[in-house]
């Protein structure tokens, strides 16, 4: 269904979700921006992550570690040395492709139809940039292709400060950067994106079985959060993908309108491969002493990693409809909807004046102070009420509370629900309460 990615692009621009970055200059084809409803979307996708992996566990921590880390890291890693992607050129018209994207035998060019290529060569993902003033004899160092290694190398500082016993994870949510070839589908593959990582530190031995708790509740997660089942899968990585530090990855994969199924998280088994090569390569303890058992080991890594931005491209997705919806004069019109799950929601609630009548204004106006201080709102005094829900809707606001002339008289709004578009009048003094309930 391509032309829905068409319709979730265009209403994500028209509603200043998500639009493509430096536009003015004809925008970086890999490069897009979170408008003021996207930010607020993209807070609450991060606030729902770190809710439920930090702040509702004894067992994680967190962590902002740098994006420029000592290029020795990823010497360490493998990054710099296996990071890459097979790179092809067309001979044609040059354009450059991920050798395992061309299709069919002989391979064919996308762009001109061609069917001769260079050799491929193994193009390094990580950004290099310079570091110190002068470019001659400056350090090369790296855009951090992954947030995990800021867990590796901060492990025995944050596991000694934090006092943390094994098993115990540290989770992170920051920028990585990819030279990706081939960017595209909207923000499922960018160059410049934010991942939420999570590494989970156990006793070798139990991995196996962590790996699978977590393959578990990575799922559960976006269940919880409303994306529906049938539109998940999880998808055993063959040995021959797996990544050079894993023993075993399973992804959750999603029901994505241009790929079928593609990848949307990674939980990955990074065995001891990471703590190990750290520590050769710093010549840093990375061991952890058990002070039960007095036994010391590296422990093994379980890593749930998934982009922010592929997230939110799921939930919008998978939120997205467009219906039959009854009119005041008794018909029908079509109306979208992005049923979001009210903890991702940009708005939690719209104020809507029945007119910009002046006595209504303040009443109004009342109503939005109220509610400001507990939830993001919005204020909407322009074009006629079914207009103003229709764009709530869109952007899936939960609630649109009317102010009317009743209001000056009765003290009471009508709160319009966005899934079942219900009404129901309630008094101004218990509308926090009842917004709280159902928020
Ligand atoms: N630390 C492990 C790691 O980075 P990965 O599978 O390469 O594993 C994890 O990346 C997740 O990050 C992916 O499942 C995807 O959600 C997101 N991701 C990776 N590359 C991306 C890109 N170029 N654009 C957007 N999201 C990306």
């Amino acid at each position: 269904m391509p032309d829905l990615m068409e319709q979730i692009t265009s209403l994500a621009k028209r509603r200043g979700i998500v639009f493509p970055s430096s536009e003015i200059y004809g925008g970086l084809r890999s490069s897009w921006d979170y408008g003021p409803l996207g930010v607020e979307l993209k807070r609450n996708v991060k606030d729902a992550w770190w809710r439920a992996m930090v702040q509702l566990r004894d067992d994680v921590v967190g962590l902002d570690a740098a994006i420029i880390m000592s290029p020795k890291v990823w010497e360490a890693s493998g990054h710099l040395e296996v990071f890459t992607d097979p790179l092809v050129e067309c001979r044609n018209c040059h354009q450059r492709f991920r050798a395992d994207d061309l299709q069919g035998e002989p391979k064919t060019c996308p762009n001109c139809g061609n069917h001769t290529f260079t050799d491929a060569r193994n193009f390094n993902l990580m950004f290099r940039t310079h570091m110190g003033p002068v470019e001659d004899g400056a350090e090369d160092v790296y855009f951090r292709p992954e947030t995990a290694q800021g867990m590796f190398v901060d492990f025995a500082t944050v596991q000694q400060t934090s006092r943390r016993k094994v098993p115990f994870g540290i989770a992170q949510i920051g920028k990585a950067f990819r030279n990706e070839i081939t960017p595209g589908n909207f923000i499922f593959r960018m160059r410049e994106f934010e991942q939420m990582e999570m590494e989970f530190f156990v006793k070798p031995g139990t991995d196996e079985q962590w790996h699978d708790y977590w393959i578990q509740e990575r799922l559960r997660w976006f269940t919880d959060l409303g994306v529906r089942p049938d539109n998940l899968r999880l998808r055993e990585h063959d040995a021959d993908e797996l990544s050079h530090y894993s023993k075993r990855t399973v992804d959750i994969e999603y029901r994505f309108p241009f790929t079928d199924w593609g990848e949307l998280e990674g939980i990955a088994n990074r065995t001891d491969y990471d703590l190990k090569a750290h520590e050769r390569h710093s010549g840093e303890d990375l061991t952890y002493f058990d002070p039960e058992t007095e036994e010391r080991y590296h422990p093994f890594v379980i890593e749930p990693a998934v982009g922010v931005d592929r997230a939110i491209l799921t939930f919008l997705i998978d939120a997205y409809r467009v219906e039959e919806a009854p009119t005041a004069k008794g018909g029908t019109e079509k109306r979208t909807l992005l049923a979001l799950h009210k903890d991702l929601a940009p708005i939690k609630a719209a104020v809507l004046p029945l007119s910009r009548n002046e006595r209504l204004v303040p009443a109004a106006r009342e109503v939005f102070d109220l509610l400001k201080p507990h939830w993001m709102c919005d204020y909407d005094d322009a074009g006629s009420i079914g207009r103003r829900y229709r764009r709530q809707d869109e952007v899936g606001t939960p609630f649109c509370v009317t102010v009317d002339f009743d209001t000056l008289d009765d003290r009471a709004v009508t709160i319009r629900d966005r899934d079942s578009m219900t009404q129901e009048r309630i008094p101004v003094a218990s509308l926090v309460e009842h917004l709280r309930e159902r928020l």
